[in-house]
């Protein structure tokens, strides 16, 4: 049995000497996405939490600003935080590593004065080595992200209202400021605040 190392937060210098495992590659090449994840702990409010298998990444998840290209990153007011990229190889699926991992990350007590938001997009989905349907899988997101305190909310972002197996999942921290809490709420129905509601049409 492998043993594995929950790291949180990883340290740029112990990811730089640890690399991917080659199978980490849902989102891009494992050598980009080592990169990427390497970037992340630069910036500030970005953070990598992994699990080490000897010299290997096996397991990681990242929480960061939300981009700016998407509505999320546009926010005026700090604290917002996005749950990104959450990946286990292939061959070590299965076995709790994302579960546990974001046990690490995110325990109750944490965040309490940030939203973070994870946006669940179908064409991330990795029906192909899980077998899942598009929904089942949506719905594994939804359970492993509600284990640490994540909840569906509805949004009129067209990314995400326009395909039901896409999904905004929120986790509000319990001493948000009521600022932050305004901001989130004006992004989150972004088309209605701009007079765009296609739905009354
Ligand atoms: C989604 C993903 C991160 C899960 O990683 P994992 O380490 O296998 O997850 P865990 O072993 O911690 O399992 C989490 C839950 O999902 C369930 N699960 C995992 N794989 C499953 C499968 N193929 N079929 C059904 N359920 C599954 C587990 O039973 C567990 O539920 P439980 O806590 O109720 O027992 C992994 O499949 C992956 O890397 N997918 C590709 C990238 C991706 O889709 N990322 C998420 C969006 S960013």
């Amino acid at each position: 049995m492998p043993e594995f190392q929950f790291v949180y937060p990883t340290p740029t210098e112990m990811l730089e000497h640890h690399r991917l495992h080659p199978d980490l590659k849902v989102f891009r090449p494992a050598h980009l996405q080592h990169r990427a994840l390497i970037g992340i702990t630069q910036i500030a409010d970005g953070s990598v939490g992994t699990v080490l298998c000897g010299e290997e990444v096996v397991c990681y998840a990242t929480l960061h600003p939300p981009d700016h290209y998407q509505r999320f990153g546009e926010a005026t007011v700090s604290g917002m935080l996005e749950l990104g990229a959450v990946e286990s190889a292939p061959e070590h699926r299965s076995q709790r590593l994302a579960r546990r991992l974001l046990e690490v990350m995110l325990p109750e007590e944490s965040f309490q004065q940030n939203i973070i938001i994870a946006t669940l997009y179908h064409w991330h989905y990795d029906l192909e080595n899980t077998g899942l349907s598009t929904y089942a899988y949506r719905r594994l997101l939804e359970k492993l992200y509600s284990r640490v305190g994540f909840e569906v909310m509805k949004t009129d972002d067209p990314e995400i209202s326009s395909y039901p197996g896409n999904a905004l999942m929120v986790r509000m921290g319990r001493e948000v400021p009521e600022e932050l809490c305004l901001e989130f709420e004006r992004l989150r129905f972004l088309r209605q605040t701009r007079g765009l509601d296609l739905s009354q049409h």
